[in-house]
């Protein structure tokens, strides 16, 4: 039965308005030196600027002149290769529009042969410069990414090295030259009872006795500056007790962490209460200052406070910078509240890390 005339497809008008929703640009080309265009889509002037007529039969250019020079021979190459095994080919390549800019676009196309029995190429040219440029941008952002994560364990591990060294010196300090101190003051002790015992002038063994136990007070506070072994020893809570009450200002303790915290995270809040209170020593005229440690959660916060003149401000000396440092290196972070004349509020926060618990730096 034949078919009626309302139901033959209408090949020609479906291909033209496939030529033209399409969101690329249908071509078919010669199989020659420069694939001249037998038919070019009207959607190649929005992707390289020149209208579709410029191309077909090469009238005005050839499709491969505006290809980017740099990309010309592997299209080639690559169409080649393709039109060779029969299979399909779809490249990613760059296109120099009609005012100099970059376009990249995708080429997909396969053999085919035209009503005249010729060889010919039957492709779609997209345009896919967002997509790149998305793609190019993610790929930047991911490697700047990656260099801040390097850059930041590199940090860490320089301070873990430093109060590693800092840790051995203090020891070398207590049972070396302390030590054989020590054992000098007992012996010259001994010497002035003697002295004494026979009735003699002992006044200059005295005199150098307490010259030297003077001495091993200042290498004892030295030793301490340099780590203080209670840190290590006992944890952070006891270092805060002993520190708050070597200080020359009356200090308030208030302190609520049970746990031993890895040894980087302990020393970053140590030596900010250690900063602190000697800021507030030295610059605030406080009358006093309280000193607060609370573990909540996943964080653990540290907070000083004098009644001091405020306007603290790091970047004049290395104190608070150093401080900063110190706390982003474990992925703590530093607030300092100094408004003049309403005292000095130094407020630090680190991620609980229990001893023993591997380090991540920036993980809160
Ligand atoms: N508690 C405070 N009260 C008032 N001013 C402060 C206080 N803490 C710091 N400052 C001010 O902020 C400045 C910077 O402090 P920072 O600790 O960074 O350096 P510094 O104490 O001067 O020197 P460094 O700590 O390097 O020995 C100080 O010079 C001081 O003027
Ligand atoms: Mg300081």
């Amino acid at each position: 039965m034949p078919i009626p005339p309302s139901v033959v497809p209408d090949v020609e008008g479906f291909l033209r308005s496939l030529l033209r929703n399409v969101p690329g640009a249908v071509y078919r080309s010669e199989v020659d030196d420069e694939f001249a265009m037998q038919l070019m889509g009207d959607e190649i002037e929005r992707i390289t600027g020149h209208p579709a007529s410029d191309f077909a039969g090469n009238a005005r250019r050839s499709f491969h002149s505006v290809v980017h020079p740099d990309d010309r021979d592997r299209v080639q190459r690559e169409t080649r290769a393709a039109l060779e095994s029969g299979e399909a080919f779809a490249l990613e390549y760059r296109i120099v529009t009609a005012t100099g800019g970059v376009r990249w676009v995708l080429d997909r196309g396969l053999r085919a042969v035209d009503a005249l029995g010729r060889e010919c190429v039957d492709g779609i040219i997209f345009d896919i410069t967002a997509r790149r440029s998305a793609e190019e941008a993610r790929r930047r952002s991911e490697a700047e990414a990656a260099r801040v994560g390097e850059l930041e364990a590199a940090r860490a591990r320089i301070i873990a090295a430093a109060d590693d060294a800092r840790r051995h010196i203090e020891r070398d300090l207590h049972d070396g030259a302390q030590q054989s101190l020590v054992a000098v003051a007992l012996t010259l002790r001994l010497a002035e009872r003697r002295l004494e015992a026979a009735q003699l002038d002992a006044s200059m063994v005295a005199a150098a006795r307490a010259e030297l136990e003077a001495a091993l007070g200042e290498l004892r506070e030295l030793a301490r500056g340099i780590h203080p072994a209670i840190l290590s020893d006992r944890g952070l809570a006891e270092a805060l007790r002993a520190l708050a009450g070597r200080a020359p200002l009356p200090v308030e303790l208030e302190c609520d962490l049970a746990e031993r915290l890895d040894p980087a995270v302990e020393a970053a809040l140590y030596f900010c209460a250690s900063e602190a209170l000697t800021n507030a020593a030295r610059h605030a005229r406080a009358t006093r200052v309280a000193v607060r440690l609370h573990a909540s959660g996943p964080t653990v916060a540290l907070e000083v406070e004098d009644d001091g003149v405020g306007g603290a401000a790091p970047g004049t000396g290395s104190g608070l910078r150093g401080l900063d440092d110190r706390l982003s290196a474990v992925g703590g972070a530093l607030e300092i509240d100094s408004a003049a004349g309403r005292g000095t509020r130094v407020h630090a926060r680190v991620p609980r890390r229990p001893a023993g618990a591997p380090n991540t730096p920036g993980a809160t």
